[in-house]
C-alpha cells in the first residue's frame, strides 16, 4: 500500500496489528461485521448529488445511526474505539474504511486498494436519508437501481455481492437467519459456487422469505438469488465460481472504489500518485545507510538529502536508526557534525536515546547525552530513557543517564 505526502504519518503494519487485535480476540471474531460497517458507510452514496459515502463517518448520527439496515453495527465501532484513541491523527471515517479492508485480508481475501484522507463531520447535517441501502427482499431491478445510483455496473454488483462469502444473517437484526457458506470466516469464492451448485428452495419458517439448501443449514437472500435468475448477472456469477483469482481481483477493485465514494480525491487509490522527488529518494537512502552505520555512504548521500527529514511512516530520523543499532561513529557524525536534533520523537514517542538505552549501547548513549538530549521526554508507554534502561536491565546505561540528569 503506498502513501503519498497528504497521507497521515502512520505505520501501516502497526495499525493493522492494532485493528486485528481489536477485531480478533478471545471474545470475538468480528471481521465480517467490520467489513459490513465499511460497506454500509459507503453504500449510501448518490452520484447524482455527491451525498452519502464513507467521508464524514455520518453513521454516528441520527438518522443514519438508527437506519434498520445498520442494526447491530455499532458494536464494531465501539471495538475500534481504543485504536481510534491511539491514532488520533486518523479520522473515524478512515478507520472504519481501513478496518473493513484489513478484515477482508485477515479472512484470507485480497487487500483492497486504500488511501487515507477522510474527515469526520461534527454533526448529522450531512447524513444521507435512511433507506438507501439495498432491501434483501427485492430482486434484480432493485439491485441495479441502488448500485447504479452509487456508480456500479452489473459486473461490480456481482463482485461486491461476493462479500456474502463471509458472515451470516441474524434473525434478531434483519429477520433473516443463517450463513451463505460453510466457512463463514473464510473469504473465498464459495458463495458463487453455492449459488450455482446447490438446489435452493424457499425456507419453511415464520421469518422473512429466504432460500435454504436441502439440509436446511445455509441461506440465500432474494437479492442473492437474483444474481442467478437474471441472465446478465449470472454470467459474472459463473465466471467467479470458476475463477477465484478473478473474483479477488474484481472484488478488490470494486470494494476499493466503494471505500472512496463521496470522498476527497486524496482517498482515491486510482488517482495519480506523485512520484518521489530526487531529494526524498536521497533522504530515504541516507536513513537506510545510517541504519547500517556506513559512514562513507552517509557522507555521500548527505550532499543531496535533507538529513533532518523523518520517515513518514515511523517518524524516525537517521539518528534514531543509527542509535538503535549502536553505530557509534555514525551517531557521532549525525549528532555532532550534522547536528541532528536528538529530541525528535518517533511515532512511539521514542528519542534516539530511548533506542540506545533500551539496547544498552553505552557509547552511543554518551554521545546523545553530550548532544543535549532532553532526559525527561517520555515515550507512548510513559517511559523516560532512564526508566527504559532499567526496564531492560541495562543498569550501567541507566546510571550513566542518571548521572547526566
Ligand atoms: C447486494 C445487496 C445486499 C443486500 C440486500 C445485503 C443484505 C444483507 C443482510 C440482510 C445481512 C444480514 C444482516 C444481519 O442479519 O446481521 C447482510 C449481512 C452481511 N453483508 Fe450484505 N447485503 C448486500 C450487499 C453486501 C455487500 C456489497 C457486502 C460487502 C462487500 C456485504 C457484506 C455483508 C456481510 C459481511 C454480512 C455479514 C455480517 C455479519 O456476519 O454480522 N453485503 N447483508
Amino acid at each position: 500500500m503506498s502513501q503519498t505526502t497528504n497521507q497521515p504519518a502512520v505505520n501501516i503494519e502497526a495499525l493493522k496489528s492494532e485493528v486485528r487485535a481489536a477485531l480478533i480476540n478471545q471474545k470475538s471474531f468480528a471481521c465480517p461485521i467490520a467489513m459490513r460497517v465499511a460497506w454500509h458507510s459507503g453504500g449510501t452514496y448518490d452520484q447524482a448529488d455527491g451525498s452519502g459515502g464513507t467521508d464524514g463517518a455520518t453513521m454516528r448520527f441520527e438518522p443514519e445511526i438508527s437506519d434498520d439496515a445498520n442494526a447491530g453495527l455499532s458494536i464494531v465501532r465501539d471495538m475500534l474505539h481504543l485504536v481510534q484513541k491511539k491514532y488520533p491523527q486518523i479520522s473515524q471515517a478512515d478507520l472504519w474504511a481501513f478496518a473493513g479492508c484489513v478484515a477482508i485480508e485477515f479472512m484470507g481475501g485480497p487487500m483492497p486498494p486504500f488511501k487515507f484522507g477522510r474527515t469526520d463531520d461534527s454533526d448529522g447535517k450531512n447524513c444521507p436519508p435512511n433507506g438507501r441501502l439495498p432491501d434483501a427482499a427485492q430482486g434484480a431491478d432493485h439491485l441495479r437501481e441502488v448500485f447504479n445510483r452509487m456508480g456500479f455496473n452489473d459486473q461490480e454488483i456481482v463482485a461486491l455481492s461476493g462479500g456474502h462469502s463471509v458472515g451470516r444473517c441474524h434473525a434478531v437484526r434483519s429477520g433473516f437467519d443463517g450463513a451463505w457458506t460453510n466457512n463463514p470466516l473464510e473469504f473465498d469464492n464459495s458463495y458463487f459456487k453455492n449459488l450455482l451448485e446447490i438446489e435452493w428452495k424457499p425456507k419453511d419458517w415464520d421469518g422473512n422469505f429466504q432460500y435454504t439448501d436441502p439440509t436446511d443449514t445455509l441461506l440465500m437472500l432474494p437479492t442473492d438469488m437474483a444474481l442467478i435468475e437474471d441472465a446478465a448477472f449470472r454470467v459474472h456469477v459463473e465466471k467467479y465460481a470458476a475463477d477465484q483469482e478473478l473474483f479477488f481481483k474484481d472484488f478488490s477493485a470494486a470494494y476499493g472504489k466503494l471505500m472512496c465514494l463521496g470522498c476527497p480525491e486524496q482517498c482515491d487509490p486510482s488517482a495519480e500518485v506523485p512520484t518521489a522527488s530526487a531529494k526524498t529518494i536521497a533522504g530515504e537512502e541516507f536513513r537506510e545507510v545510517a541504519m547500517h552505520g556506513s559512514l562513507g555512504l552517509m557522507r555521500r548521500f548527505a550532499k543531496t538529502a535533507d538529513v533532518h527529514e523523518v520517515e513518514p511512516t515511523s517518524g524516525r530520523n537517521a539518528l534514531h536508526k543509527a542509535a538503535f543499532w549502536g553505530h557509534i561513529e555514525a551517531v557521532r557524525y549525525l549528532a555532532t557534525e550534522l547536528k541532528l536534533d536528538p529530541n525528535v520523537q518517533d511515532l512511539m514517542g521514542d528519542t534516539a536515546l530511548h533506542d540506545a538505552a533500551r539496547f544498552g549501547h553505552a557509547e552511543v548513549v554518551q554521545i546523545l547525552l553530550d548532544a543535549g538530549t532532553d532526559l525527561h521526554l517520555t515515550n507512548s508507554a510513559g517511559m523516560t530513557p532512564r526508566v527504559l534502561a532499567i526496564e531492560y536491565g541495562k543498569d550501567d546505561v541507566a546510571e550513566r543517564i542518571g548521572a547526566a540528569g
